[in-house]
């Protein structure tokens, strides 16, 4: 049937190579997981942390980060096998497209706008207070409030959020080699910053703090001390506060913090040598950023009482209040300055989602073209530039941050079916990485990332169905007709006028 129809693994592989659309190989193993390391250490680190230790789980909050981690490295590997075999821009939606059929392939592009344009905008904000903060605490430099309000409106936009996307957007544009320098830069940075919070902390951990290590239920809380809403809660489950339940709800919020490692993924058709080396990223970032997490959640912890740790800024707060205030200013100028990449690499995962939906039709083709002397898609950076710097600048974006995990989690179910049937259909195809436990692996992966999605709101839930209707009716409109699989002719005839128009 149309809707269902597949894209051969071959025919992904040979419109990688099409002139005019064609990206650029410059990454190796190396740079893809400073890439990976570049996007993952993030706001899930530097701020929510806070809350997910001070309102839900306690010191435990270390076992959510664990939690979170192993439900990433379950899809890490369905991603690196995917990877391996379809090594095509795109990332989930290339896989799906392969495997489960154009229209699930298109409502997971449709998806990830959430993880990556959305993602991209919901940290610029959050980026645009620290940044506030920081030119306060240091220079004494104060700002309008409505310059960086997570509250804006057409009269006060965001204008720091706005600028910020848009001169990153520019580095985009410089080519993927360049982004990819600026990126190495950032991380030393940030790794520098995430080193000296797990050393220099280490010598104010009181052993007392970590206990209790798991706080009981309805135990005091460093916020509202409300339990979070969310469907599990909605369905009866008594989660309550902290206990068990709260390093699972803890688990579902700093999930956040992983995201990115799957976009690693979405540079297959710029590695050098993507069977290899891909999985290799995807891994050793996922394995680097957990081990991090851990550390920098227990020493924390350990530097402060759960229930008095600072829910906006906790790692800086936390030195703060020991009297290591050189310690916090160098927190937050690693986090401005961290923040930089996370938000640059979620827009560049982004054009080369949208890159490849362009390539194979499904948006027009116009978008896909590859700049000569950058060698990356001038024109889709740029579009995604504005419009993810317009939201950035005049939605309030609070509530739809969970969209950005529910959107994430949701691509990770359809990813791990993914795998199963094209184990099934395409068992001749080399892989280069062979995930192990098939299928039982894939579908724990899947059951674990719906597990997760169940801690998060109803209307996270509600919000992702109306936001995938919206996707249908797109795809309906046009998509359905336009795709080079429905007439491989006009495709081609379009992508060559749209060459020689630019
Ligand atoms: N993982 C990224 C962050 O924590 C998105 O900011």
């Amino acid at each position: 049937m149309g809707m269902f129809r597949t894209k051969s693994v071959e025919d992904a592989i040979a419109t990688t190579d099409e002139p005019g659309h064609r990206l650029r190989k410059s990454l190796g193993a190396w740079d893809l997981t400073v890439f990976g390391v570049g996007v993952i250490i993030g706001t899930g680190i530097f701020v929510l942390t806070g809350e997910a230790a001070g309102t839900r789980a306690g010191p435990a909050v270390a076992l959510s980060f664990v939690v979170a981690g192993v439900v990433c490295a379950l899809a890490a590997l369905c991603y690196a096998e995917f990877a391996s075999t379809v090594p095509v821009a795109g990332s989930a939606y290339t896989f799906s497209y392969a495997s489960l059929g154009e229209v699930v392939a298109w409502m997971i592009g449709w998806d990830l706008i959430l993880e990556l344009a959305l993602g991209a905008a919901t940290v610029a904000v959050g980026w645009s207070g620290y940044a506030a903060d920081l030119l306060s605490q240091t220079l004494g430099l104060e700002l309008p409030a409505w310059l960086y309000s997570d509250e804006p409106s057409p009269t006060s936009p965001n204008l720091i959020a706005f600028t910020i996307i848009l001169l990153l957007t520019a580095v985009l544009c410089l080519g993927t080699k360049t982004s990819a320098r600026f990126n190495t830069v950032v991380v030393a940075i940030k790794l520098t910053v995430v080193g000296i919070v797990i050393v220099a902390g280490l010598f104010f951990v009181k052993l007392a703090n970590w206990s209790p290590f798991v706080p009981p239920n309805g135990a005091p809380s460093a916020g509202s001390g409300e339990a979070a809403p969310s469907l599990w809660a909605d369905l009866g489950v008594p989660l309550g506060t902290f206990g068990v339940g709260g390093i699972f709800v803890a688990a579902a919020l700093v999930f956040f913090a992983f995201i990115g490692f799957d976009i690693v993924a979405t540079a297959a058709e710029e590695t050098k040598n993507p069977q290899r080396d891909l999985p290799r990223g995807i891994f050793g970032s996922l394995a680097i950023c957990t081990l991090l997490y851990v550390l920098v959640s227990l020493v924390i912890t350990g530097m402060v009482r759960y229930d008095q740790i600072s829910i906006q800024a906790p790692l800086a707060d936390a030195f703060r209040q020991v009297g290591a205030g050189v310690v916090a200013t160098l927190i937050s100028v690693g986090s401005v300055v961290g923040l930089l990449t996370v938000m640059m690499i979620l827009m560049l995962g982004q054009n080369r989602v949208l890159f490849a939906m362009s390539r194979d039709g499904l948006i027009p083709p116009w978008f896909s073209r590859v700049s000569e002397r950058s060698g990356v898609p001038v024109r889709i950076t740029a579009v995604t530039g504005v419009v993810v710097a317009v939201v950035a600048a005049l939605v309030p974006i609070g509530d739809l941050a969970h969209m950005v995990n529910i959107g994430t989690l949701f691509a990770f179910v359809l990813v791990s079916i993914g795998v199963i049937v094209l184990r099934r259909n395409r068992p001749d195809l080399p892989r280069a990485f062979r995930m192990p436990g098939v299928p039982v692996l894939p579908v724990l992966a899947a059951v674990l990332s719906i597990a997760l999605m169940g801690f998060l709101p109803l209307d996270s839930w509600i919000r992702l169905g109306i936001w995938m209707a919206i996707g249908m009716v797109v795809y309906l409109a046009y998509g359905y007709r336009r795709s080079r699989l429905a007439d491989p002719g006009r495709a081609r005839a379009g992508a060559g006028t749209d060459r020689q128009g630019g």
